[in-house]
């Protein structure tokens, strides 16, 4: 039998059903074994990862995911290398001609992991690809969601920041229409919208979405801040454009409004928008969150070694 070829390009390949009965037991089921009683699922297995633009938590969880399986790893750094030297396809194809089992890819274009899986043979996992998406954050985002608060169905969230080039959140939104009765407060520069096609896609789903342009009005009633970077100079410019000044910061004022039972998630690395002197409130949950990479990543791993993803 020819196996199926399965590529992790986008947020909304994913099902409810695989999350909640195969990607989060797995995922859990690693975070409690110990590190020296892992069975190595991916013994044998090699994964090569290609990045034009830097990153510690993808690149590092990842690598860190597959040898911790059993699988060799090699690539190629954002330093390493210029897209205009060669083109994607051809340095993909190349890869191919060498006996990989997963490329991981993160370009600094949209739409550049779908280049590549158009032309591999083998998976090809988007590790984030310019303003298009983040799967991979996306999935240990909603883990994060339903390890700290036991649930995803019901929540109400802030994403906050640029809604308009943040492939996170792109990512987490789409991710996000698998569950129920969420309502959505977007909170961004009018200018920084999240997109259209991501807003109707929520809103078909069932979601209740509500733009917003400061965090502090509706930080008293949501259960999670998702905040993200911001692009200080895109953020400054929308605001220069902006009637009146708008709030995209978790500050003390903030944390004050968030119920006791809130969290405040990011996909890091962080910016003033989170400042690290709040750090010490149980409600930050980023550095857990970004541990819960790992575990996802080894999860995800797995899951298509065995071709149950
Ligand atoms: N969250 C995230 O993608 O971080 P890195 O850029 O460090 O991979």
């Amino acid at each position: 039998m020819v196996p199926v070829l399965r590529h992790i390009l986008d947020a909304r390949q994913f099902t409810r059903p695989w999350l909640e009965h195969s990607l989060f037991p797995t995922a859990l089921r690693l975070q409690q074994t110990p590190v020296d009683q892992l069975e190595k699922a991916l013994s044998g297995k090699r994964l090569f990862y290609l990045f034009y633009e830097a990153s510690t938590r993808t690149r590092v969880s990842f690598e860190m995911a597959a040898t911790l399986l059993g699988a060799t790893v090699h690539g190629i750094d954002s330093h390493e290398q210029y897209a205009q030297e060669e083109r994607l396809e051809d340095r993909i194809r190349v890869l191919n001609e060498y006996p990989h089992d997963f490329l991981l890819i993160r370009y600094d274009q949209e739409g550049g992991a779908s280049r590549a899986a158009e032309v591999s043979r083998v998976p090809v996992i988007n590790a984030g690809d310019g303003a298009g998406q983040h799967p991979t954050q996306a999935l240990l985002d909603v883990y994060t969601l339903w390890r700290e608060l036991g649930h995803v169905d019901g929540l109400r969230l802030a994403l906050v920041g640029d809604l308009s080039y943040q492939r996170s959140t792109n990512s987490l939104a789409y991710l996000l229409t698998q569950f129920e009765g969420l309502h959505l407060y977007l909170v961004s520069p009018t200018l920084l919208r999240m997109r259209d096609e991501v807003r109707e896609h929520l809103t078909s789903a069932g979601a209740v979405i509500e733009e917003v342009r400061d965090l502090r009005e509706v930080a008293s009633q949501v259960d999670v801040i998702y905040v993200t970077r911001a692009e200080t100079s895109r953020l400054e410019h929308a605001r220069r454009f902006e009637a009146s000044a708008g709030w995209y910061t978790v500050d003390h004022d903030v944390l004050a409004r968030l119920p006791e039972t809130g969290r405040v998630l990011h996909p890091l690395p962080r910016g003033p928008e989170l400042p690290p002197e709040l750090d010490l409130d149980p409600r930050i949950a980023c550095f857990r969150q970004a541990a819960n990479g790992l575990y996802v990543r080894m999860a995800l791993l797995s899951l298509l070694a065995s071709g149950e993803a």
